[in-house]
């Protein structure tokens, strides 16, 4: 019995090697990229994209490991989930009061260890943020929010507490 139970599970083991979710990439210029509309620094990019695109942008980076199921799986529910949360690729798309409360919503997160996630970067372990790094994201998050500010009414970023 216990033979025959390990032979199925393998058998399905296997059949799941040939099926993978549609991967996270997508070609060329990105039009609603945050990086098009406000300043991004250089190192905010670098940042960015070690740290955060692979689940908050239109390309994810897949190690070869990803064509393991069903780690291609676990991986892509990560990164569907972190994109219905933000896109900083899809991000000028938005409405304005949408944009405002994500950048707050970044320096947050980034300010309490919660992102990068930890079951990330316990394998991309240049992706744990130092305190430098993270002082550079959540100044340029702050600096957009500013800028922000300076353009729109607040009226348009901030709902008005009554
Ligand atoms: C391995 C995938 C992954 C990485 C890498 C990652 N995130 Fe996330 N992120 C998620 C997921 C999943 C959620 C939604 C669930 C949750 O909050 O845990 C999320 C939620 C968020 C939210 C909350 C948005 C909201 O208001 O709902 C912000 C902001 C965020 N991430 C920013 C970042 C930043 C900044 C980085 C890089 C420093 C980063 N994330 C790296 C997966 C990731």
């Amino acid at each position: 019995m216990i033979k025959k139970i390990m032979l199925v599970l393998l058998a399905a083991l296997v059949v799941i090697q040939f099926i993978h979710p549609k991967k996270n990439k997508s070609e060329g210029p990105q039009p609603n990229y945050i990086g098009n509309v406000y300043a991004m620094p250089d190192d905010v990019k670098v940042i960015l994209s070690k740290a955060c695109n692979d689940c908050h942008s239109n390309n994810t980076r897949y190690p070869w490991y990803a064509m393991l199921q069903p780690v291609h799986w676990w991986m892509d529910k990560h990164v569907q989930d972190g994109k219905k949360h933000i896109n900083y690729d899809e991000y000028t798309n938005r409405p304005l009061r949408y944009q405002y409360h994500k950048l707050e919503e970044t320096i947050e997160m980034v300010k309490e260890g919660e992102m990068p996630l930890n079951s990330y970067t316990w394998i991309h372990k240049d992706a744990k943020l130092t305190e430098e790094e993270k002082a550079k994201l959540t100044g340029w998050a702050q600096s957009v929010m500013d800028t922000m500010k300076a353009r729109y009414p607040i009226d348009s970023l901030v709902r008005k507490k009554n």
